[in-house]
């Protein structure tokens, strides 16, 4: 028989998740991993000891189940290397630990996940990092902003909450030329439907809380990172003992499994609820990438796969102060979508969003914006709790 990883190798994307990153024939034929919990490891003699000439050292250092799931990344991002941390917040706080100095300057984009924004005007400013927040499409003209000292190039795209998109290979290529590291927080697409480094960046962050874990029950993240870099990032996890749970690795490399049959429904839907409610007459504009009236739609169709089941509203929104009343009485009528933070499970959800920290890339003002996480649920049911919802702020 030919070798496994060859065959899984040239397979499709949902033959390569129903079969990366363990083999059963190394747990007795069990299909799955087992799950390690572990802090001690033993070794057989002092030497061996002394040396730690052994796969296993510690716990903090990883396990058959942490390997199991960093197998299954690589192969999906394309990676050197990856770390599993505790949240997906920790994907971002801990690379950025790992490449950034005191006198160093860090650019970012300011269509950011505003707790990354948080990190980095209080943490990053206090160990002396200083931090320029960059408009999305800003494209190769990041050059313009890019100093001696600067280290680090943070990309998210699509961004949060608005969706802008970035053109990450200009970016990367201006990053580059000046020696600074890009990292990338592809949460949105997931290595499904964008492989930041096949497009130049150095370090992909992942909330895998999101589509990998896929049912609102875990919290966690995963940082990829290329050859370059693998060392660095490595460093910096067992130096700050980042380590993620075991039974949370396992939790996320069951979810790998189904999320590539799960990604295409939130897509189909998202996409189906997207182009409907682009036609609806209380709606201003719809912000997602795959929508050709989307500013950063070619962008989106140049490089990425798909797209993923998030996008926003903008409903025409009256006077100003009347945007909050509306918002919430478009939440409040809601049955279906749940009103939590947080997306990518099972279950529709939806939030009334605030841009208040945006400094560039000012978001859409012309009524409220709500995000809208569509799930696995039936579209004709979604449909009529949003129906349900314009019902609502209608009447404000
Ligand atoms: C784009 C993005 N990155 C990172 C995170 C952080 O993930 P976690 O909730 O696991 O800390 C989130 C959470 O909403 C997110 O939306």
């Amino acid at each position: 028989m030919k070798n496994r990883d060859e065959i899984l190798a040239g397979a499709g994307v949902n033959t390569r998740l129903a079969h990366a990153g363990n083999d059963p024939a190394d747990y007795h034929g069990f299909v799955n991993p087992p799950v390690v919990h572990a802090s001690t490891v033993l070794f057989p003699d002092a030497a061996t000891m002394e040396s730690r000439a052994q796969k296993y050292t510690y716990g903090t250092r990883g396990t058959p189940t942490t390997d199991a799931l960093c197998a299954a990344i690589d192969e999906l991002e394309g990676s050197a290397g990856t770390i599993l941390v505790p949240s997906g917040l920790a994907a971002v706080t801990v690379p950025f630990l790992a490449f950034l100095s005191a006198g160093d300057h860090a650019l970012i984009v300011d269509s950011v996940y505003h707790p990354t924004r948080h990190f980095c005007d209080t943490m990053l400013k206090r160990l002396g990092v200083s931090v320029e927040y960059y408009d999305p499409a800003i494209g190769a003209g990041i050059e313009a902003l890019i100093r001696p000292n600067t280290r680090l190039v943070h990309t998210e795209a699509p961004g949060s909450n608005t969706f802008e998109m970035q053109d990450i290979p200009a970016i990367a290529a201006m990053a580059h030329k000046h020696g600074a590291v890009v990292s990338m927080d592809n949460t949105w697409a997931t290595p499904l439907f964008f492989r930041p480094l096949d497009f130049g960046v150095d370090i992909s962050i992942h909330a895998a809380t999101k589509y990998p874990a896929g049912h609102s029950d875990i919290l966690f993240g995963t940082v990829s990172a290329n050859a370059a870099h693998w060392a660095q990032l490595h460093d910096a996890q067992i130096t700050l003992g980042t380590c993620a749970s075991p039974d949370d690795a396992y939790q996320v490399l069951r979810g790998l499994r189904t999320m590539g049959v799960r990604l295409e429904r939130h897509q189909e839907s998202a996409l189906e609820l997207a182009r409907w409610l682009e036609g609806v007459d209380d709606v201003s504009r719809v912000l997602h990438p795959a929508l050709p009236s989307f500013p950063g739609h070619a962008l989106w169709k140049r490089d990425f796969k798909g797209a993923s089941g998030i996008f926003s509203i903008v409903l025409k929104g009256g006077s100003p102060e009347r945007y909050k009343a509306k918002a919430h009485a478009f939440l409040d009528a809601l049955g279906i979508f749940g009103l939590g933070y947080s997306w990518g499970g099972f279950e529709c959800l939806a939030v009334h969003v605030n841009l208040n920290d945006r400094r560039v890339a000012k978001g859409p003002e012309e009524g409220p914006v709500l995000r809208l996480q569509i799930g696995l649920e039936d579209v004709k049911d979604i449909k009529a709790d949003i129906e349900r919802g314009l019902a609502a702020a209608r009447a404000v």
